[in-house]
């Protein structure tokens, strides 16, 4: 089983410091609690990194939220939730759409940019949303752009503290109650930090596949840590595959951001035939697993392993200025966006189930909050719609804060019941592992799964869990750590889910079944999948 702690932790031994609140990750969602926490309080932001290297950061497409007098809340909260696939919370929906245009309000009161046209604000389409509604920063650097405001914000603030390059081990959760964190520092020392409300705002887990859009980072810290301390895990098996990453030899999987094909931008099979209309009504602008699927099959029919994008209709000053990023990394590899087609294939993108949180982003454990990625607040259901992410994470932010307000002064910290006789030390590169991990999600439990499938990556996995025995000294141990965790709780609920919907898709059960399957999954690691939710839809 997996243990509540990943090291031995003896408390007198650890010198234990105080502060009010505690933010776990340094994407969207930690700059911005961070910074409206640190109006009433003294705030710890640890990051693994810097204050640079998060998920956000590599975000083009935008940040989805009503602001044109052409779109209304009622539009975003339908697209929300056609895209979710019956399972979003249409509560946690309505918080979204509702309070996402004053999110994005704050957002620019904090310096960031977003792209005018005409003195408006410039908005543009992806899949599945049904009005133009998607802000974006210096063409598709939207994310780089926010985080370049926030983390200004953020080092200029005397009520906030960053730490960066430090390790959160675990969290510090003694009968359902957070007390804090335990942190490694760069030099090996550890320490507690205790805090009145710990944020997890650690992102996704684009590491566990092969394949992913996902920078090194996103190795699945916060799921892990929480399930460790007895959180509840919700939907963990829907895992969004962006359809275009950039797939040719040497180049990473760079995200070919859905808002190319928002301007217009049609897919090729290798023969250089348009497919989409074979597999949906909005062709290119269909919902994500829906045209990730499409290019899979086109693929196997094709014996390739990619299909192109092709955005040469449009006028190469119009790419250049509307995709500046994406045009000059395509050029590094000698791939002109402007009159190349260019090859792409669906990459592990983001992880819609998450710590399950309530509408103030509050998780089952006390003084826990989790917001971003890491969450599951119902917002995105089976499928996320593009560009939701961002905003999501800003209007759960605020929500959190406005509750952290409301708590009790942290009471003294009990003993902790941890295990002291791990000894044996990882004998295998961790390096070996984690590809070994990469390469099983992505041939068992990637776009397309089936119950032998499943079956034989739980198997495999499960051969790993002798990690938890050993005794792991540092970063890149614990990330495998926690990348084994949450792969064991994503290939649980998989297997679970005998049906197809959304994300998640049974080769063996190709059909959505409402009657029995319109629910969520949930697991804890003391009860495994505890019961079968129904409140939400
Ligand atoms: C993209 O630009 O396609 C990514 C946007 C998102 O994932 O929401």
């Amino acid at each position: 089983m997996i243990p509540n702690y990943l090291v031995d932790i003896e408390l007198d031994k650890l010198p234990v410091i105080e502060k009010d609140v505690i933010v776990i990750g340094a994407g969207i969602a930690g700059l911005f609690t961070a910074i409206h926490a640190s109006k009433e309080h003294a705030v710890l932001l640890i990051t693994k990194k810097s204050l640079l290297d998060s998920n956000t950061r590599y975000a083009q497409g935008g940040i989805a939220a009503v602001t044109s007098t052409d779109d209304s809340p009622q539009f975003h909260m339908q697209d929300t939730l056609n895209a979710g696939a019956g399972l979003c919370s249409t509560e946690a929906v309505s918080v979204l759409v509702h309070e996402g245009p004053a999110g994005v309000e704050r957002l620019m009161e904090l310096g960031t940019k977003f792209d005018e046209e005409d003195g408006k604000l410039a908005l543009t389409k992806e899949g599945a949303h049904s009005q133009r509604r998607i802000l974006h920063a210096n063409g598709d650097a939207t994310g780089y752009e926010i985080v370049r405001a926030l983390s200004e914000q953020a080092s200029a603030n005397s009520n906030i503290e960053i730490w960066d390059n430090h390790f959160v081990i675990d969290l510090i959760v003694e009968r359902g109650e957070c007390y804090g964190v335990l942190v490694q520092l760069p030099d090996g020392q550890r320490l507690i930090v205790r805090g009145k409300a710990t944020i997890l705002c650690t992102g996704g887990a684009g590491q566990l596949y092969r394949y992913t859009t996902n920078p090194e980072v996103a190795t699945s810290d916060g799921i892990a840590m929480a399930y460790r301390a007895g959180a509840a895990i919700q939907d963990a098996e829907f895992i969004q595959f962006h359809p275009t990453a950039l797939c040719y030899p040497g180049a990473p999987r760079f995200l070919i951001s859905e808002a190319v094909r928002g301007e217009g931008a049609v897919l090729r099979n290798i023969r250089g035939e348009r497919f989409m209309h074979k597999y949906h009504e909005l062709e290119e602008l269909a919902p994500r697993d829906i045209v990730a699927r499409a290019i899979v099959s086109e693929i196997d029919q094709t014996k390739s392993t990619f299909v192109y994008i092709d955005i040469t209709h449009e006028s190469p000053e119009k790419i250049k200025h509307r995709f500046p990023t994406i045009y000059e990394y395509c050029l590094k590899y000698g791939l002109d966006l402007t009159t190349d087609w260019i090859p792409v294939a669906p990459a592990m993108h983001y992880m819609m189930g998450g710590v399950k949180t309530d509408l103030h982003g509050e998780t089952n454990i006390n003084r826990l909050f989790a917001c971003g990625e890491v969450s599951s607040t119902g917002v995105h259901g089976a499928n996320r719609l593009a560009s939701n992410s961002l905003s999501e994470a800003i209007v759960f932010g605020n929500r959190i804060i406005a509750k952290v307000a409301q708590l009790e002064p942290l009471p003294a910290m009990p003993e902790i019941s941890t295990r002291t006789d791990r000894k044996q030390v990882m004998i295998q590169p961790v390096v070996e592992k984690r590809l070994k991990l990469q390469k099983l999600m992505l041939r068992y439990v990637g776009l397309v799964r089936h119950e032998p499938g499943l079956r034989q990556a739980r198997l495999e996995l499960e051969r790993q869990l002798p990690t938890f025995d050993m005794c792991l000294e540092d970063y890149e141990q614990f990330e495998f750590a926690n990348l084994l965790t949450c792969a064991l709780i994503i290939t649980e609920a998989a297997l679970w889910r005998q049906e197809s919907r959304g994300a998640h898709y049974r080769e063996d059960y190709p059909q959505l079944n409402d009657e029995k399957w319109k629910k969520h999954s949930l697991q804890q690691r003391e009860y495994g999948m505890i019961k079968e939710r129904q409140e939400y839809v």
